[in-house]
């Protein structure tokens, strides 16, 4: 007869062994692993990601690796998502874990930290509330058509009086559009010193948006390195980087205040919030930063797809020559298109959707910050992570746009139109843009007006189709533009020619 005491001994075994198996099984159990991805070198990880045209690199990553790829620079994580369900699944239905922006050290210390680059809190909800209060619908956007179409005539002016310089004339309208709406302000002709401040800080955002610019973002420590160190030169370009966003958001805003106290502000995004009855001066800081943020958001993109208007349809001559008779026959050559005038020239609206996919702006679109861990497609997404999206892989996915690298408006047209690329191009979920509706105006009303009035032909030296390889068509920044060409811009006739000269015979 066994002992109590061997019973005993037994049962404690047993249980010892049945914990020791469980805690196996756990221990081997499948952990989804992180998504697949080049290899990096030991300790400094994925640092050969080039500076330029890094969605092709990423594309060819999505290749090798799939929809979902991993690198790791210095120990910080990047994931990259490369198809727009896998965005929407995200962005859209996880949104709560996916609206943050990571924290990059270099956008705070230029001051774009409280801007386009504002992570999750009360400042980024009030930002987006006061601009949906704005211009978040169509409704609210025609407020400001009045403004968009005295600048387009004037653009189109500035075109026939000098048409080599198209890339200043481009900066100019689009800067002039967004300076009215956002402060009220009149842009003065040629060159005007707020357009002039928000390019170059453009400029210096386009820098630290090129991921790997600034090292400081992936080793933290490198900031308390004294100032004197060799290499430390970084340190003195960010203080530059700040000095001109201060004086980008403060100036303007300043002189609005001023502006309102002597009861002479001009109606803009600024002044009515400042005048609104329900302001209190708590919120006097995130209007500045949001009007700064709408400012610097909207003026390089606008140039971007407008000049990418320009280029598409110099080496399109059919599809320009199409539009162009679309235009003849709802409007007629007698008069401007004007706002109205949209349902009635699908053709325009498609060139104005093709040219939004084709030429994708941003094409690596906005980076988010992962809150909580979580689990995508089997693959394990660690809390603190940098999400980042290929827009341009998405706009050229063959599975949603066949025949993709071709410039093709017929595509959104008929019964069975392909997905509409304003819901990639503009980015997703609640970080999605807040100026697309005064964006896609802007674009249409451009388009529409040039159109009717110039062609736009190729001339010696230019290119006479696309290349979306580096160093092609389009640069390898961020906001990627059109490389530099040159077109032959002309009246498409004297009567067209008579019509933009009347432009300066209107009231300001
Ligand atoms: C062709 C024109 C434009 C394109 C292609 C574009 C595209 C984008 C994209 C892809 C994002 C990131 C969205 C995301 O993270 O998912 C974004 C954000 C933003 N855009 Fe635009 N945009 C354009 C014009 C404008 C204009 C005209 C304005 C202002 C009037 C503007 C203001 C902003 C702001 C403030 C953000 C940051 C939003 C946030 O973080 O909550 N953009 N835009």
């Amino acid at each position: 007869m066994p002992s109590e005491f061997s019973f005993i001994c037994f049962f404690v075994i047993v249980s010892l062994a049945y914990v020791a198996v469980l805690r196996l099984v756990k221990s081997t159990a499948r952990q989804p692993s992180l998504p697949p991805g080049p290899k990096g070198i030991p300790f400094v990880g994925n640092i050969d990601i080039p500076g330029e045209y890094q969605w092709l690199y990423f594309s060819r990553l999505r290749q090798q690796y799939g929809d979902i790829v991993s690198l790791k620079v210095f120990g910080r994580l990047l994931i990259m998502i490369s198809t727009r369900p896998l965005m929407h699944e995200i962005a859209i239905k996880r949104h709560e874990n996916y609206a943050d922006r990571p924290y990059f050290y270099s956008f705070e210390a230029a001051g774009w930290d409280k801007a386009t680059a504002l992570a999750n809190g009360p400042a980024w909800k009030d930002h987006r509330r006061y601009m949906n209060r704005l211009f978040g619908t169509r409704q609210l956007m025609q407020r400001f058509y009045g403004v968009e179409m005295k600048e387009v005539r004037k653009f189109m002016r500035n075109i026939l009086k000098d048409a080599e310089d198209l890339d200043h004339h481009t900066r100019h309208f689009a800067g002039a559009v967004i300076l009215q709406m956002a402060y009220g302000f009149k842009a003065q002709e040629g060159t005007d010193p707020f357009i002039e401040k928000v390019d170059e800080a453009m400029a210096q955002f386009s820098d630290l948006l090129k991921l790997g610019t600034f090292m400081v973002d992936f080793l933290p420590w490198l900031r308390y390195l004294p100032d004197w160190l060799p290499g430390m030169g970084w340190k003195k370009t960010l203080q530059h980087y700040y000095q001109t966003t201060q004086e980008m958001k403060t100036v303007p805003f300043d002189t609005v205040e001023r502006q309102l106290k002597a009861g002479n502000a001009a109606h803009s995004y600024v002044a009515d919030l400042l005048g609104s009855e329900d302001f209190v001066p708590k919120q006097k800081e995130a209007i500045k930063d949001s009007a700064s943020s709408l400012y610097a958001g909207g003026a390089d993109t606008s140039v971007s797809q407008i000049h990418g208007f320009f280029l598409i349809m110099m080496i399109e001559q059919d599809v320009q020559g199409k539009a162009q008779a679309e235009i003849d026959e709802v409007v007629g050559r007698d008069r401007l298109p004007e706002y109205a005038d949209r349902d009635r020239l699908p053709y325009v609206e498609a060139i104005v959707k093709e040219i939004t996919r084709f030429h994708t702006v941003i094409p690596g679109g906005g980076s988010r910050h992962v809150m909580k861990d979580d689990i995508l497609e089997g693959y394990f997404i660690p809390k603190g992570s940098v999400i980042m999206n290929n827009l341009w892989e998405m706009c050229h996915d063959p599975n949603m746009y066949p025949d993709p690298f071709k410039f093709k408006p017929e595509r959104f047209l008929g019964a069975q139109p392909e997905f509409n690329p304003r819901d990639i191009s503009f980015g997703f979920g609640r970080r999605v843009c807040p100026g697309q509706l005064m964006a896609d105006a802007t674009t249409w009303l451009c388009c529409v007006m040039t159109l009717a009035l110039f062609d736009i032909k190729p001339t010696k030296g230019s290119p006479t189709e696309f290349s979306f390889a580096e160093g092609g068509s389009f640069t390898g920044d961020p906001i990627s533009r059109p490389s530099p060409f040159k077109a032959d811009i002309r009246p498409r006739s004297a009567k067209a020619e008579a019509l933009i000269r009347s432009i300066d015979f209107e009231a300001d």
